[in-house]
């Protein structure tokens, strides 16, 4: 017979157990409730609820748990229980007959799930942080390593201005810590404790739930019963922050993934991150960024699920929650994967500069360069704006760059052009001139490089230290 045993007559059918049970996915959370029981043995305790001998017994077997717990040895598949809460709850029952019997005194499944499921995602956040640091330290060494590459930046996917190619690993840099800041924000919102609150209107126990929060590291209580068996926010905020940081991590897939075509040839990734073809033996194919890419659809999928799931259930708990889970626990697993995949792509990437530059060079984007040229030597900008046009129109009828055109040519176009033309046409004199703050200047980049390393130094020493 099930926990809630007395009022019922007979058992529950195969169908309704098979729709109702949720210990087959929420044993994953086997550690966080049996840490939540601990600490609630110990509130009753203090409550007068139990002895200070029986709250030592229960304590003493649900350290015994929590070891199993931790080392993989708790047996679920044969318990039969119904959920994670009950699978505890009669594990220290079966050891401690009427002594564990006391435990659920003044404590409903309702705050329970929600302690615990508050407990689960704190722990994962603190995991994901790590991997998000992980990648942005791949991504500062991959810019490191090709400090002066540089390729073509694209608007509309048409070459438009160069760009070094640390430059570009920054933009990834920006992204991942604005994931980084949503986090930290969540975990702060999501740091409240349900324990206490029973299954809706509170607990007529006098427990201490400032304590209770305290000791399970909460930083305040949850402040209205309501609303604190029912909230899954911090769910769907953590699902909103790892599809943010998905979609996120799926543009640098694509502009990877089109980096490495044939088309245009620019990077290679490891053999140890991509597959070969079954039929044709030359390729190569990029399928780690391509799933990184496709994995979005159903971490993007479970927030929607979450949302509308949520939708309009009238206060409070309501079964319908039990299905906030799977979808969060793997939107967590998919994201931590992809960041972890991420990372060992671009530890991975090698790069054909030479391709890149050449590139870059094409498309006349220093024709722009030309016109203020010509304007530094007095000619009003619209007329040299027209004379560079003319210049890109011989060099295109020729199939060459401006700096291919000779001299005598040049001059054919205005008289003012000199010799000192053909160093304001480089590739890198383009790229350095854009050295405000923000731009792809080697300058600022260096300078925006070093910050950054700086900065995840910091930060990977304060994530030491709060794990320490
Ligand atoms: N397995 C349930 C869940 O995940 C636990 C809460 C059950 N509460 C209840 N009133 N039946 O939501």
């Amino acid at each position: 017979m099930a926990l809630w045993g007395g009022r019922f007559q007979s058992d529950s059918s195969d169908m309704f157990r098979q729709v109702n049970d949720s210990l087959p996915f929420d044993q994953i959370m086997a550690a966080q409730d049996i840490f939540g029981s601990i600490v609630w043995s110990r509130a009753i305790a203090k409550a007068g609820v139990l002895s200070s001998d029986e709250q030592q017994k229960i304590e003493q077997v649900l350290s015994e748990l929590l070891d199993s717990a931790k080392r993989n040895e708790l047996d679920f598949a044969s318990s039969g229980e119904e959920d994670i809460h009950s699978f505890v709850e009669a594990a220290l029952i079966d050891k401690l007959g009427d002594i564990g019997r006391k435990l659920h005194t003044g404590r409903s499944r309702n705050d329970q799930v929600a302690t615990d499921f508050r407990l689960w995602c704190r722990e994962h956040i603190d995991q994901l942080r790590l991997d998000v640091l992980s990648t942005i330290q791949s991504l500062l060494n991959s810019a490191t390593r090709h400090q002066h590459a540089i390729l073509p930046g694209y608007t509309h996917l048409q070459r438009a201005q160069p760009v070094r190619f640390p430059h570009w690993c920054l933009a990834y840099v920006e992204m991942l810590k604005r994931d980084l800041s949503r986090l930290d924000d969540l975990r702060k919102r999501l740091n409240q404790c349900p324990l206490g609150c029973g299954a809706l209107a509170g607990t007529t126990y006098p427990v201490d739930r400032e304590d209770i929060a305290a000791q399970l590291g909460f930083d305040a209580p949850c402040q209205n019963s309501l609303d604190a068996v029912s909230d899954r926010d911090f769910v769907l905020e953590l699902m909103f922050v790892a599809s943010t940081s998905m979609m996120h991590l799926s543009r640098m897939a694509e502009d990877l993934i089109f980096y490495n075509s044939g088309e245009a040839g620019f990077i290679r990734m490891g053999d140890a991150v991509t597959s070969g073809s079954s039929l044709m033996p030359q390729k190569k194919n990029p399928d780690a960024m391509e799933l990184v890419r496709g994995k979005c659809g159903r971490v993007f999928g479970h927030l929607q699920a979450l949302l509308v799931t949520m939708k309009g259930l009238p206060l409070a708990y309501n079964k319908d929650m039990q299905e906030d889970k799977e979808g969060a626990f793997d939107s967590v697993n998919q994201w931590h994967i992809c960041l972890r995949i991420s990372s060992e792509v671009l530890d991975s990437l090698e790069l054909n500069t030479d391709v890149m530059t050449k590139a870059a060079q094409a498309g006349y984007a220093n024709a722009t360069e030309l016109a203020d040229y010509l304007v530094d030597k007095g000619i009003p900008f619209r007329t040299a704006h027209d004379i560079s046009g003319q210049v890109v129109l011989a060099a295109l009828d020729k199939g060459v760059a401006i700096e291919s055109l000779p001299l005598d040519v040049l001059k054919q176009f205005s008289d003012k052009i000199d010799h000192d033309v053909y160093a304001i046409l480089e590739l890198d004199y383009l790229v350095d001139k854009r050295n405000i703050l923000g731009g792809t200047g080697q300058k600022p980049v260096q300078q925006a490089l070093a910050r950054e390393k700086a900065h995840l130094k910091a930060l990977m020493a304060a994530a030491e230290k709060d794990r320490g």
